[in-house]
């Protein structure tokens, strides 16, 4: 039995829905805890690409059960656009594969009519959202006006509860956000539909978790976003409203921490940011093009390009300790192709001073300038490469250099989107075998 979570180690994207992919083949169960339809995980198997925004990206795997967990925000509209494209392309056949927990929280019209209203006023000063309701849904959760799925299911006390939380919205749209009001009557009717259809799902998580650790199953969390993105340690206020650290897993699932026995850490050979906020190693010129060209660097939920930069072990080490890292799988190695040379960030000058540690602060954050270390490029395709072996020598010294900086093992290598173009070098879920 192992249990195993995914988290992101940098700034998103760095490959979670590919290695999440990977790993499910050893995995009984697989279960996201936090965040929304704002993620966009990316899976490549032959030549299909399937974007997975909310379903766990296990769903590629028949038999496998996959699990909405309760730290989940979930808009039903785009639940079931995601399940009907994976049901026509062969995928998700029995509904019994997946299992909602009824403590998830649902992104109402209002959630997005109000994200997207607020950063059109915050003009330049806004976060550069997903626009789908994430902050303001994690706010009402909080707040605990939010509505549940388990409400949804009970047609009065979702009545009661939207009939309560409206005129606040309605009043914050109208009169402060200068938006048109929304209809409760239109709300309801759509809403009880998909608390109907959903009914099917529903299940208790923590439950059927718990009960498979104990019967010997090994698990899979898959987390969204990425370190650097997370509420509390990440560069707030430019971050997501859900816990996406390794200790997120225990609380959007309601599994105990003693329970857990790796976290694996995705993180990108180099890195990127969509919207707003601070990227010390940021590349604003022919060499960040190169990596946004090489890389495919554009959002997979909003297509906005992404922002690119060398790899920053500050904030790599960061993600190393907040989530207690056992491996990091490395991905997009073949990204650094056709660089002579790389770069790499060892610490930050802030204000005449070297620093060493990821500031606590946005505004010193955004003062730091990068200190470098460069290594050597490997000038060849290594995309067809399959065992460490084979790889050539700058790159493993490459590899070398972010394990010994990290202080953690690299347990994986990603050298193209697809499925076999993966070097597993230390499986986690062979850890008690
Ligand atoms: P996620 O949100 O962490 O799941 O990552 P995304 O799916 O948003 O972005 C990662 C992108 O990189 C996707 O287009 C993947 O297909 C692609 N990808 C993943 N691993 C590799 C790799 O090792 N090499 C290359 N070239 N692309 C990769
Ligand atoms: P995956 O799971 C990259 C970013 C947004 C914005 C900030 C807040 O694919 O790695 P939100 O809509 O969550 O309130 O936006 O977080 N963001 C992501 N960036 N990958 C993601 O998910 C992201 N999800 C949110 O761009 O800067
Ligand atoms: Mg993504």
């Amino acid at each position: 039995m192992a249990t195993v979570i995914i988290v992101g180690s940098q700034w998103g994207d760095e490959g979670k829905g590919k290695i999440v992919d990977i790993y499910t083949e050893y995995a009984d169960e697989v279960v996201r805890f936090q965040g929304g339809n704002n993620a966009g995980h990316t899976l490549v198997v032959g030549n299909e690409t399937t974007v997975m925004h909310i379903i766990p990206s296990g769903i590629l795997h028949a038999g496998k059960r996959c699990l909405i967990g309760n730290g989940v925000v979930l808009d039903p509209q785009v639940f079931f656009q995601e399940a009907e494209m994976l049901k026509a392309k062969g995928y998700f056949q029995d509904d019994a594969q997946l299992v909602i927990d009824p403590a998830v929280n649902i992104i109402m019209p209002y959630h997005r009519a109000i994200d997207i209203a607020r950063e059109k006023k915050a003009g330049c000063r806004k976060i550069g959202t997903t626009g789908r309701g994430i902050g303001p849904v994690y706010e009402d959760k909080v707040g605990r006006r939010g509505i549940r799925l388990g409400d949804l299911v009970h047609g009065q006390v979702f009545a009661a509860k939207l009939r309560e939380v409206l005129p606040e919205k309605n009043f914050l749209l109208e009169k402060f956000l200068g938006e048109a009001p929304l209809e409760e009557a239109s709300i309801y009717d759509e809403y009880m539909a998909y608390g109907e259809s959903l009914r099917k799902y529903l299940g208790n998580t923590s439950r059927i978790l718990n009960d498979g650790i104990a019967s010997g199953h090994n698990v899979l969390f898959e987390g969204a976003q990425g370190t650097l993105l997370d509420i509390d340690h990440g560069t707030y206020p430019f971050v997501t409203s859900s816990s996406t650290v390794a200790g997120g897993a225990c609380t959007g699932t309601g599994v105990g921490p003693c329970r857990i026995d790796a976290v694996v850490g995705i993180a990108k050979a180099y890195v990127t940011r969509v919207g707003e906020g601070p990227l010390p190693t940021e590349l604003q010129d022919e060499t960040g093009e190169l990596l946004r060209r090489e890389g495919h660097e554009y959002g997979a939920t909003t297509g906005r390009p992404r922002r690119t930069g060398w790899l920053d072990m500050v904030a790599l080490k960061k993600g190393v300790e907040i989530n207690g890292l056992t491996g990091i799988a490395l991905t997009k190695l073949d990204v650094l192709n056709q660089m002579a040379s790389i770069r790499i960030c060892t610490a930050y000058r802030c204000d005449g001073q070297l620093v060493d540690e990821f500031p606590p602060d946005v505004d010193m954050l955004t003062r730091c300038e990068p200190v470098w270390e460069e290594v050597p490029g490997w000038r060849c395709d290594i995309s067809g490469t399959t065992c460490m072996e084979d790889l050539p020598r700058q790159a493993r010294f490459f590899i070398d250099t972010v394990e010994k900086m990290s202080g953690c093992p690299v347990v994986l290598v990603s050298v193209g989107p697809r499925r076999d173009q993966t070097i597993q070098i230390v499986n986690p879920f062979g850890l008690r075998d």
